[in-house]
């Protein structure tokens, strides 16, 4: 039987490409996948029927929206996921998504082989990879792009000699990468980092600068899950998607940053993600209500954790899943409505209530309702403060 490879497949000219360099390298027949994870953009059905007129022997395009919002962007909402402090993982999360249906279509094709369009300079070609080997040890990764010398140059070659319906002189100056959680553009002029982006960059937010009115937006969660916005019952995606709109158009959600990538590189990236940023302000805060101290101040440390295995490709890791463990188990009682205004590129939350809040206004309140016993305070204070006072003690003696 004719060996099969699936490859991931985008529409764009390199993968379109990919398709025939792979017939013609190996000899095996190539089945092209591609998921939609709200990229957007060209109809599925296009990039499908490009896909055989370039050469597949089946297309397979999936709509993963609902999946890649429940099982992917929820998740890092609970951990309020938030690589180097800012980058929601836009990319780091649809890559395993992507991963599970192309070892499902390599499962229900026979394929030994899974391809993907990657260069060896990012970050997506480790999750490409690592994500493979952690669900499918036996089947075997290529690359063209990165192994087998198919530049972009060759590439259009390759495209007009064979006359493959694509597009060969459609560029973008930028390379994108997009979907319900975010955008991220990088490449260009960004690549000065001195030079600032220009409107042009951006395509999910409104130029925060421009004078409107705000937006007010009530969002209801249940353990850490949205679930209704100004009070209409939504979905994780819809509740994305809705945010998207909105804080978009509010400028909310635009980041420019210089980025560690696994491999080394510093590299400079444009994000916005306005209903990612939003949905995890409204979420901490709604912690911040319900979540007991000790766990609050110890999530902190698991979130960055967890931000770095899946940005490094680790999503389908012992590690992460057992972090998964701990951060839904922290998510019971996250439970509530927080309001927020969307404003000047800016989300900012004005008002929180929780059944499961542990503000206690009679402990908190300055005024005569207080019920706390400020006597308690001076021998803890004493106590606390001990350890620091007899290490001050023994400086001072040994001076
Ligand atoms: N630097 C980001 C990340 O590693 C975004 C990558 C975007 N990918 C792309 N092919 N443009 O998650």
């Amino acid at each position: 039987m004719t060996d099969r490879v699936v490859l991931a497949y985008s529409g764009g000219l390199d993968t379109s490409v990919a398709i025939g360099w792979i017939a013609a390298e190996t000899g095996a027949e190539v089945i092209a996948v591609a998921a939609d994870v709200g990229q957007g953009g060209e109809d599925l059905d296009v990039i499908r029927e490009r896909a055989l007129a370039c050469g597949a022997v089946e297309a397979v395009v999936v709509d993963a929206r609902a999946e890649f919002a429940d099982e992917y962007c929820l998740p890092a909402l609970k951990a309020n996921a938030l690589y180097m402090d800012r980058y929601p993982l836009v990319s780091a999360l649809s890559r395993p998504t992507i991963v599970k249906h192309m070892v499902d279509a390599a499962r229900k094709f026979g394929a030994s082989t899974i391809s993907h369009g990657c260069t060896g300079k990012g970050n997506d070609q480790v999750r490409f990879e690592v994500g493979i080997a952690a669900l499918a040890p036996d089947i075997t990764v290529t690359a063209p792009v990165r192994d087998s010398g198919m530049t972009r140059d060759k590439a259009i070659a390759f495209a007009e000699e064979k006359s493959l319906p694509i597009d060969v002189t459609k560029k973008s100056p930028y390379s994108i990468d997009q979907n319900v959680w975010g955008r991220a553009v990088e490449t260009g002029f960004l690549e000065d980092v001195w030079n600032a982006p220009i409107e042009d960059v951006y395509s999910y937010t409104s130029d925060p600068t421009v004078a409107r009115e705000p937006d007010e937006v009530v969002i209801t969660f249940v353990d850490g899950a949205p679930t209704a916005i100004d009070g209409a019952p939504v979905t994780m995606l819809e509740a994305i998607q809705q945010l998207n709109q909105r804080a978009g158009a509010q400028g909310v959600g635009r980041l420019d940053m210089v980025e560690d990538r696994l491999v080394g590189i510093k590299s400079r990236e444009v994000y916005e993600a306005p209903g990612a940023l939003t949905l995890i302000e409204a979420h901490r805060h709604l912690e911040d209500l319900t979540v007991e101290k000790e766990l609050s101040r110890f999530k902190r440390a698991v979130e960055q954790r967890w931000a770095e295995l899946v940005y490094d490709g680790l999503w389908f890791s012992p590690l992460k899943r057992a972090l998964d463990e701990f951060v839904a188990s922290a998510s019971v009682h996250v439970s509530g409505d927080i309001r927020m205004q969307l404003h000047g590129g800016r989300a900012v939350v004005n008002g929180r209530r929780s059944q499961a809040s542990l503000y206690d206004y009679n402990l908190a309140t300055y005024d005569a309702a207080d019920t706390f016993d400020q006597k308690l305070a001076k021998g803890f204070v004493e106590l606390w403060g001990l350890p620091s006072k007899m290490a001050a003690q023994r400086d001072h003696r040994l001076s």
